[in-house]
């Protein structure tokens, strides 16, 4: 099977009623990034950050995946795919994927202050324990913190991430606006010769020599586009 592997950001969940960072009305319009994304943000005022989080996480479970979710997950019918995504929602595993990357972290695990990335301290969230409080304790005894990585911090998934881009024989990027790294340098250890497609109903600054189809349409209809577009392609 052909290696398939998908970039997605806020755009691929716009659509299951989730904001984007950038858009019109995104979350950076109602937060300051610096006061609730940025490591500097947690360490002045961790009970604003931590709300910020319960708040974004409480909207999961009220929210399904779309039908551009459900395609990525159904193309693993006829190629190896790996998702990448800077999303921390979990609609591309609800949708069925099940080789996700989260270069961002993930808004239903929670994790240590003083060791975020020490697998030993990384716990599950659910519906029914679905906020972190001042005082609540990661394993290590220090606050308990999303398990998301802020501005300032290492992204640690992001050698993974590299070597699939770097095996890819089909690469597609959803709803994303290419503005942060290293997520978006991605793209660069893509090889010049494998189809590149970018589906997102705007322009993206495309700042990466490779050619690219632009399917101009939301992740849903896009996907739809693109399932069809890459019927010869299964093998
Ligand atoms: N379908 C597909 N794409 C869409 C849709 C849609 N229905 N609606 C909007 N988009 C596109 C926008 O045109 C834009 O290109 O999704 C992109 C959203 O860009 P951003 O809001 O910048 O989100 P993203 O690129 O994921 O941000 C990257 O920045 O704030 C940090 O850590 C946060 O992971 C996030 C990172």
């Amino acid at each position: 099977m052909k290696k398939l592997v998908v970039l997605t950001g806020a755009g691929m969940s716009a659509e299951s009623g989730i904001s984007t960072f950038r858009d019109s009305g995104g979350l950076w319009e109602q937060h300051r990034v610096e006061d609730v994304a940025t490591i500097e943000g947690y360490i002045r005022d961790p009970e604003l950050v931590i709300n910020f989080y319960n708040e974004r996480r409480r909207q999961l479970p009220t929210v399904q995946p779309c039908r551009g979710h459900e395609l990525v997950a159904e193309l693993e019918k006829w190629f190896d795919v790996t998702v990448v995504t800077q999303n921390v929602d979990d609609l591309h595993e609800r949708a069925g994927s099940t080789n996700v990357i989260h270069l961002h972290g993930e808004l239903m695990k929670a994790t240590s202050t003083r060791s975020p990335n020490d697998p030993t301290q990384i716990q599950t969230l659910t519906p029914e324990h679905i906020d972190i409080h001042i005082g609540d304790k990661a394993a290590d005894g220090s606050q308990l913190r999303p398990f998301i990585v802020w501005f300032g911090e290492a992204v640690p998934m992001i050698e993974q991430a590299t070597e699939e881009a770097m095996k890819a024989d089909i690469f597609v990027v959803i709803g994303t606006s290419l503005n942060v790294y290293p997520a978006a340098g991605l793209i660069q250890f893509v090889s010049p010769d494998v189809p590149v497609y970018l589906i997102d109903p705007k322009d993206v600054p495309w700042t990466s020599g490779h050619r690219y189809t632009h399917i101009k349409k939301g992740a849903s209809a896009g996907m739809v586009e693109l399932v069809e577009q890459l019927k010869n392609a299964r093998a």
